[in-house]
């Protein structure tokens, strides 16, 4: 199930020679690019339907849209000494250190442009580069969408994982972060039938990382 993921992200982790870094870090991010990637597949065949090029970037730049975290994992995650208000700071520099590394490792333009911006808002107070509206890459809007609810619905350590219906009122209450467009087909997406599959997919990944159950 880890196929795509796994191989990829630890390619790029031997390509950079990249050290220190724990086991259950690329497992997080392995796990957390597949779910992300699932919810982003699923919109686009039966929603967005995109033309291939398209497809292909919302896949990869999918799988790969927090690698960047892997740089920094020493110093995130309430470990070592970091302040909290520091670690915040350092959290914010993964989708540029995300980008740099694909562009190192020589994935294409569009990709790694779809990485930088996915953690822009659509109303400009997102980063790294305050990006307003359309003005952000598609590809990067609809993970924007994916990844967030990717999060709410998975346990963290220092949270619960919140269920369905609230993690959509969520999304919904701060719908200035999304392209509406999105978020909208985004919704009608969790009522579709098959979307049982991913739910099942962030059971097992709870269940997985066992901080709850
Ligand atoms: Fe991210």
């Amino acid at each position: 199930m880890y196929y795509q993921a796994g191989k990829e992200i630890k390619r790029i982790i031997d390509m950079l020679k990249i050290e220190n870094i724990e086991d259950s870090d690329i497992i997080d991010g392995t796990d957390h690019g597949e779910l992300v990637s699932k919810i982003v597949m699923m919109l686009a065949d039966k929603i967005l339907k995109p033309d291939d090029r398209t497809r292909e970037v919302l896949n990869n730049a999918a799988v790969l849209h927090d690698v960047g975290k892997l740089k920094i994992s020493k110093n995130i995650y309430g470990r070592g000494k970091t302040l909290q208000v520091e670690e915040a700071r350092l959290m914010r520099t993964h989708a540029k250190l995300g980008a740099e590394m694909l562009a190192t490792c020589e994935y294409p333009d569009d990709v790694v442009e779809a990485v930088l911006h996915h953690h822009e808002s659509y109303d400009g107070s997102g980063y790294p580069s305050n990006l307003i509206g359309e003005n952000i890459p598609y590809v990067s809007r609809v993970i924007k969408v994916c990844d967030a609810f990717a999060a709410l619905v998975s346990d963290r350590p220092y949270r619960r994982a919140y269920n369905m219906a609230a993690a959509k009122k969520m999304m919904i209450d701060d719908n200035k972060d999304y392209d509406l467009r999105i978020l909208t087909y985004f919704l009608d997406l969790t009522n579709e039938p098959e979307f049982s599959e991913i739910m099942d997919l962030v059971e097992e990944l709870n269940r997985k990382h066992g901080y709850y159950r």
